[in-house]
């Protein structure tokens, strides 16, 4: 099977494995080539003009494996960077996580007040308002956003204390103002929170919708590739750094065994070997 027929998928770092994750369940038959940019992880505290900069390295490099589509998992570089990546793909179809969530979250939202959750620089670009005010225009519904910069999200998934007491304390803080504005759906707009979805839920109530942004965008995948063929396992899995505890942390996040992780450089397409 040749290169040309891989999904590329790209992340600041392993957090897009989540949507991995849900690209495995939906699309089975699909070859993913990954990269995650754990030297330079997190994307979501950066300015903007840093966050570009990086999108289009990180492009650079998985173009030199010739995907036929895009998935950008990470939600930063969807909110701040879609644009530098659309460019420099010419043509190659691209996924980014915010469209899709945000004609889930218009469907399913009965009262029109919608939540959304991110990292800092997803939050301040209003992207995801913008696309749910465009979409609720195109669908001539009537909605409300609510939107809040959750960042010890992040470090709280990666340390693995979704079930501690610390996540519901810092869940608790952050989704005050959501919960009191009675949204009843509510858009996880970063690779991590998915990890942290069952404290969300307990905080927000059982009757608000999370809209899993890594869930429909892997839906829109399946429509747009369709969903026949043997399943696969010839994934391949790039990084830019091997942090300590990564291997432990990637299955967690993917939900099952992580293949070989392979660590490359930005600069050329050689690829060195890394004993994990
Ligand atoms: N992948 C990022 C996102 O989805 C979260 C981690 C980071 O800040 O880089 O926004």
């Amino acid at each position: 099977m040749s290169a040309e027929q891989s999904i590329g998928v790209f992340d600041s770092g392993i957090g897009g494995l989540t949507v991995v994750k849900e690209l495995f369940s939906r699309v089975p038959h699909e070859r993913i080539v990954y990269f995650g940019d754990t030297a330079r992880v997190p994307y979501g505290s950066k300015s903007v003009e840093t966050v570009r900069r990086y999108a289009r390295e990180d492009t650079e490099l998985l173009l030199r494996h010739h995907p036929k589509l895009i998935v950008v998992a990470c939600n930063t570089v969807s909110a701040v960077a879609l644009d530098v990546v659309k460019s420099l793909a010419n043509g190659i179809p691209v996924i980014g996580m915010i469209e899709p969530a945000c004609k889930e979250a218009i469907r399913v939202s009965a009262s029109g007040k919608i939540g959304i959750i991110g990292t800092d620089a997803t939050i301040s670009s209003k992207a995801y308002e913008t696309e749910l005010r465009n979409e609720a225009k195109r669908m001539g519904k009537e909605i409300e956003t609510f939107a809040k910069a959750c960042p010890l999200f992040v470090p709280l998934a990666e340390e693995g204390w979704e079930e501690k007491i610390v996540a519901e304390l810092v869940a608790r803080e952050y989704l005050h103002s959501l919960h009191e504005a009675k949204v009843d759906t509510l858009i996880l707009g970063c690779t991590h929170y998915p990890v942290l979805s069952h404290v969300i839920q307990t905080v927000m109530g059982a009757g608000v919708t999370l809209i899993n942004s890594g869930a429909i965008a892997a839906q829109e995948v399946k429509i747009l590739e369709g969903d026949a063929g043997a399943k696969r396992s010839d994934h391949v899995f790039f990084v830019s750094d091997i942090p300590r505890k990564f291997q432990s942390l990637g299955e967690r996040f993917l939900g099952r065994e992580l293949p070989t992780v392979k660590q490359v450089t930005y600069e050329e397409a050689w690829v060195i070997e890394h004993d994990s």
